[in-house]
């Protein structure tokens, strides 16, 4: 390919290389010379192209669970069905790349576009997108790893300066971005609105060229995030390929750039020569096209849904009872979030209410509330009639159209106050409510301890009518997990105090401690817990096996269905380190797997660790010497087995020098010439006064550097410089 990939670039004038930096619409690159065009269209949960970039209505198309809900599923091979039935969808359609998956962390429970996006955990977030990209591209369709990188809001999005120190960068923000190009090649990355430290992603040089071309290896193209392009010519410069949407007035820029001696035509042509490579790509691969079955979209959408709460069993329903569904999502429901990602659902949405009527006809239905907010006494009346009269009232509260969106993040974790009052209302005249959540993200639930059964429904897709209706009555088994935390209060939530920032820049002062490892090191218990997800049926784990070769560690555990129902486990390992000279979060997911066993059934599970699994970053992955702790969850707050490894140190050496204390080289080679003088100097001064303060201690966190300084002439400069030189032997 790369002669005929120089063949065509050196054919090219240098206006028409121009040309190619832009696209020549909101969905298609331009066609210059031999090189044609290749379309693009949105999104993670369906494919989405307007006819003109303003437009609002696209072409139909299936709409499949959001990725919040795909994470949901903790299921890797559920991930790779989306993947790969969206890849087929858009090759039956003649579309070479889909603007997906997203990967951006979810920071705060307020983000607007949290819907769209999988985790508060990158592990988590970067195993699912694996999944789904590798699945999407092997249809010869290729993906868009978005938004490259530390999006997290969309409060200001397209100026906020994201102010993060490095290693909260690498250990929280970059990882899903990291596994995916290194393990996926994904097409095209996407490179986000916000500033990264100052620059606009756009135009910042580190991000698309030291750490994704040197150090990530990545060879595919960059492509801006639509209308993310300030300066043309200095995003060329810092290695973005491709500006969506197409914009002559830049191309032009460039132009003047290079003729002006501004811009080399070196760099135009390293974007380029990208560019090309892509497209021929793009027109060479035999696609696989194909379209998604209906029961298929519907299955995933049922292994989403999480199971919070079910005292005394209530679920799932019997078609003998009376039972009353209550709320207009149970005739509207909602199946996806606002923005770039939403989706012309092609061949309907399945309603709840007549997916319930199917196994059990009887079903009534009051609609309880209005979706606009506003008290409707008459509906709250109808409502708690018509539940007094039931068995079972089973009542969908959830964020409305626009309460969840790209663009605009969410105000606070409420509910609209009428839904609120409307479960109360309820539970005063019914004791077996079931309430079912139909959000993208978290919500305060002032009502909790009168729902007996509790479902969390995250919008999934067009099937979500008849998933639900499979899971009320047993169907299918509930078997999601919550991929992030719920909290009792929005105060508790890590960057409270810093979300979504000031006017010009947001700081990510919670560092690595996001999500489950805020809660974790705060001690704050959350509502509901990361990896939370209950069952019809009970499951155990047991006969926990390890085996070890340095810092590759394969883990194994056996399940068992103790119930009496088919059901799908999700067995969470979590690495807790020792104490290290970072603080570090108390643990960390570092594997899970699914399994789905009948009742009484028993199966085994592996997962494996690798170095990553025991690092952290300091200035490059540092994994220290010590005990660290395997454990083995039902979700992060429920731990059932626990094992520990004995790790040595591995990554880059720490290299000792004159401003290292005492302590660190009692850590190193120089140990033993150390030792022996600090015993003899700590007997010598046993019991002494020095100011009240304890004088091993300041001894030890004492530079090494300032001992000499300090000894009055019982240890030398020599003496130090000999110390640092065995230390580093
Ligand atoms: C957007 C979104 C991006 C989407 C693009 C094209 O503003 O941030 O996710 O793919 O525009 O619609």
């Amino acid at each position: 390919m790369s002669q005929s990939v120089e063949k065509l670039l050196r054919a090219l004038s240098l206006k028409e290389k121009c040309g190619l930096l832009s696209g020549v619409d909101a969905w298609n690159t331009r066609a210059v010379g031999d090189v044609p065009s290749i379309r693009m269209h949105d999104g993670p949960n369906g494919l989405r192209a307007t006819q003109g970039a303003l437009a609002l209505e696209s072409d139909p198309a299936t709409c499949f669970p959001t990725e919040s809900a795909v994470a949901s599923t903790w299921d890797r091979a559920r991930a790779a069905n989306v993947g790969g039935a969206l890849g087929a969808e858009a090759a039956a359609k003649g579309v070479n790349l889909v603007l997906a998956p997203g990967v951006n962390i979810k920071r705060s429970p307020l983000g607007g576009r949290n819907f769209e996006y999988m985790s508060e955990d990158p592990f988590l977030t970067g195993e699912m997108a694996k999944s789904y990209v590798n699945a999407m591209q092997d249809t010869g369709v290729g993906c868009s790893l978005k938004h490259f990188a530390v999006n997290n809001q969309e409060t200001n999005r397209m100026n906020i300066d994201a102010i993060i120190d490095d290693r909260t960068l690498r250990e929280i923000y970059l990882p899903a971005f990291e596994t995916v190009i290194k393990e996926c090649a994904p097409w095209t990355v996407m490179i986000a609105y916000n500033r990264l430290v100052g620059p606009l992603c756009t135009e910042n040089r580190w991000l698309m060229h030291d750490l994704l071309r040197e150090e990530w290896g990545y060879e595919g193209v960059t492509v801006s995030d639509w209308g993310a392009v300030s300066d043309r010519p200095a995003t060329v410069a810092a290695g973005l390929d491709l500006e969506m949407p197409g914009f002559v007035e830049h191309d032009d820029a460039v132009l003047r750039a290079v003729e002006s001696g501004k811009l080399s035509e070196e760099l135009v042509d390293v974007c380029v020569r990208r560019l090309i490579e892509l497209i021929l790509l793009c027109k060479s691969v035999n696609t696989k096209p194909g379209e998604c079955p209906p029961m298929l979209n519907r299955r995933i959408a049922a292994e989403s849904i999480v199971l919070l709460k079910n005292d005394g069993g209530l679920l799932p329903l019997i078609p003998a009872q009376r039972v009353c569904l209550i709320g207009p999502f149970g005739m509207q429901p909602i199946i996806q979030g606002g923005g770039s990602s939403r989706v012309n659902p092609s061949g309907g949405v399945d309603v709840p209410l007549e997916e319930m009527r199917v196994f059990d006809p009887p079903v009534t239905y009051a609609q309880g509330f209005r979706t606009d907010g506003a008290r409707d006494e008459a509906l709250l009346k109808e409502a708690v009639v018509a539940a007094s009269k039931s068995d079972v009232a089973v009542i969908i509260v959830g964020l409305p159209e626009g309460a969840q969106s790209e663009g605009v993040d969410r105000p606070d974790l409420a509910l609209p106050a009428v839904q609120n009052a409307l479960v109360d209302a309820v539970s005063a005249v019914q004791s077996n409510v079931v309430v079912v959540l139909m959000n993208g993200g978290p919500v305060l639930m002032p009502w909790l301890s009168k729902a007996r059964a509790l479902l969390m429904v995250y919008p999934c897709g067009q099937r979500v009518g008849g998933a639900l209706a499979d899971v009320l009555y047993g169907v299918k088994e509930p078997s999601g997990r919550l991929a992030e935390t719920f909290p009792e209060r929005l105060e508790d939530t890590p960057c409270f105090m810093d979300f979504p920032g000031g006017r010009h820049e947001v700081r990510y002062s919670e560092g690595v401690f996001v999500g489950y490892r805020w809660y974790d090191a705060r001690k704050i218990a959350p509502l509901f817990p990361f990896g939370h997800g209950l069952n019809y049926t009970s499951f155990a784990y047991s006969d926990l096996e390890i085996s070890q070769n340095g810092v590759d560690v394969d883990v194994s555990v056996k399940v068992t269905n103790t119930g009496r129902r088919v059901g799908r486990a999700v067995v969470q390992l979590y690495v807790a380190p020792p104490a290290a000279r970072q603080p570090r979060p108390v643990q960390e997911l570092k594997g899970f797997a699914k399994i789905r066993l009948g009742p009484g059934e028993s199966g085994t599970v592996h997962m494996t660790l690798n170095e990553r699994s025991f690092a952290y970053y300091d200035h490059g992955w540092v994994v220290e010497a010590g005990r660290y702790e395997l454990r083995v969850g039902f979700s992060s707050r429920n731990i059932a087995l626990k094992a520990s490894v004995d790790i040595a140190s591995a990554g880059p050496r720490h290299v000792y020098t004159r401003h290292d204390s005492l302590q660190d080289f009692l850590n190193s080679p120089a140990a033993g010439q150390i030792k022996p003088v600090l015993e003899g100097f700590f007997a010598q001064n046993e019991g002494q006064d020095l100011l009240g303060m304890d004088i091993k201690a300041i001894i030890l966190s004492m530079p090494i550097r300032a001992v000499a300084t300090l000894s009055g002439g019982a240890f030398t400069e020599a003496q130090t410089e000999d110390i640092i030189n065995l230390a580093n032997s």
